[in-house]
């Protein structure tokens, strides 16, 4: 009884938090920076940054949108690396046709093969943006746009204002742009200091309920030491696609074309109890005595999704001893000075970074080895799973806390036992299904 109040308790704390905050990465956002780079004879020319200060969110395809509003009457002559996706009515002007005269434009990326001489550093990824702890060197996005009809210096411009961001879906969810002081640059021969003429600030946070009513993922338990496999709950993502899912293996699972993504993104899942694209499975594998050791599996099961650069949070107070990662990469994230108890795994580069669509290559797993601390460590009150478990930034459904495999009460847990091998091949079996 004790133990199953413990884990509601510890269940209640879990619950997500509604706000804009992610209590593993206090700090995370993204900042659109604009440097004004230079005046014009009707408005300036800015260099605007996107740059990704979370630590396990990315951008992923089909990329981001960034939309604003115009305080004034502004249009943009041009722009470079990017484009807004409609021009809106310009037949007030003659001559010269700006590239948008919208007075809310929508711009998103070039992609891929612009010509080398129109290229721009951080350009031309269709808008596809790493998680800073990830890959810190492709976490920033970068274009350039020319406004006119516009202020003409730094008492006369107009900031633009309602910034929105998709990333790619809904999520984010931008403050007011900031006058901050002006990004210095420094040359290339680091001889010479220049500074932008005017800067600005916009900062974005995601919330994963603007994001979607239902998680995207849910978490799976077993372990050595009691043979029942604890699944994800049911309808764990939502039911709403029951009805047009595709059974595995089934003639519609090898139809031509299932693969092809759909311009909205929109999911083709795998039929299961779950309805959830992806399932994190946490198996207490091994136990020795001053270690023990958790499979990690992760599965697709989105037919028109391959997720590149996939990152799996896992918050656990064993991870501040985490002795070795097999086949992932591991970076511990230390958001508060004194809790270590949170990590990123990622995949390896060209190794498994790819976790490919639903079907027999549709998952991607790796086993770590945790140093025992003997002062907390137990198999007692599913302690030996995680506390919080997050896929590409959004947070996954835990199984209720009186459905975790229980320890049995008389049973001694050997190093390995019989049911060790039982468990790993059911396991194996429900990973494959
Ligand atoms: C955005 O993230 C950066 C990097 O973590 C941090 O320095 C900055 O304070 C954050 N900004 C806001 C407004 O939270
Ligand atoms: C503005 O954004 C840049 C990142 O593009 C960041 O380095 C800088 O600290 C931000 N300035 C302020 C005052 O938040
Ligand atoms: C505008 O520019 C003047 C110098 O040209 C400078 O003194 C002032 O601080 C600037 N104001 C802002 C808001 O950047
Ligand atoms: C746009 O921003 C302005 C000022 O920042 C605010 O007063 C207005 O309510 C916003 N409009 C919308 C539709 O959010
Ligand atoms: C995933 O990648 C494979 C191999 O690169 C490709 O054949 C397949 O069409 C891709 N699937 C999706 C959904 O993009
Ligand atoms: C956190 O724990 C990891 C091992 O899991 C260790 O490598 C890292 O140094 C620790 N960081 C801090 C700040 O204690
Ligand atoms: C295994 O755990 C389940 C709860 O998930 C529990 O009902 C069952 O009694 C446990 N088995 C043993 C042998 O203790």
């Amino acid at each position: 009884m004790k133990s199953i109040c413990g884990l509601v308790v510890l269940f209640f704390v879990m619950l997500p938090h509604a706000a804009a905050y992610d209590p593993l990465d206090p700090t995370g956002n993204i900042t659109i920076k604009w440097d004004v780079v230079s005046w014009t004879a009707d408005g300036y020319v800015a260099s605007v940054t996107m740059s990704n200060f979370q630590m396990y969110r990315s951008i992923v395809s089909p990329g981001w949108t960034l939309g604003w509003q115009w305080a004034k009457k502004e249009v943009i002559w041009s722009m470079v690396v990017a484009q807004t996706t409609e021009q809106g009515d310009c037949s007030k002007f003659k001559g010269n046709v700006p590239h948008c005269c919208l007075r809310k434009p929508v711009v998103v990326d070039l992609l891929p093969g612009v010509p080398y001489n129109q290229q721009f550093s951080n350009c031309c990824k269709a808008g596809v943006v790493s998680a800073w702890g990830q890959d810190p060197s492709s976490s920033v996005s970068a274009f350039q746009v020319s406004v006119g009809v516009a202020g003409t210096s730094n008492k006369t411009v107009k900031l633009p204002m309602n910034f929105t961001l998709l990333g790619p879906g809904l999520g984010y969810t931008c403050g007011p742009a900031k006058v901050v002081p002006s990004t210095v640059y420094l040359t290339a021969d680091h001889r010479r200091k220049t500074q932008a003429l005017m800067t600005w600030n916009v900062t974005c946070t995601y919330s994963q309920f603007l994001a979607a009513k239902n998680p995207k993922c849910c978490v799976s338990f077993s372990s050595f030491y009691n043979q029942s496999i604890t699944p994800c709950p049911k309808c764990a993502c939502g039911c709403q696609n029951k009805n047009n899912c595709v059974v595995s293996d089934s003639k519609q699972a090898h139809k031509k074309g299932i693969n092809t993504p759909r311009k909205d993104n929109a999911p083709l899942l795998q039929c299961t109890h779950h309805m959830c694209p992806i399932r994190v499975h946490w198996h207490v594998k091994l136990n020795y005595k001053d270690y023990w050791r958790v499979k990690i599996a992760v599965t697709n099961f989105n037919y028109r999704m391959n997720y590149t650069q996939w990152t799996l949070v896992a918050q656990h107070p064993n991870l501040n001893a985490v002795t070795q990662v097999f086949s992932f990469d591991y970076k511990p994230l230390v958001p508060y000075e004194a809790i270590n108890d949170t990590g990123m795994f990622y995949g390896m580069k060209f190794y498994n970074d790819l976790l490919m669509e639903a079907g027999p290559q549709g998952n991607v797993q790796s086993e770590v080895l945790l140093r025992k601390n003997k002062d907390t460590f137990t198999f007692k009150h599913g302690w030996a799973f995680p506390r919080k478990v997050y896929f590409n930034g959004d947070e996954c459904l835990l199984p209720p806390p009186d459905a975790y495999p229980f320890l049995p009460n008389s049973a001694k847990v050997n190093s390995i036992t019989i049911s060790t091998m039982v468990v790993s091949a059911l396991l194996f079996l429900f990973i494959i299904s």
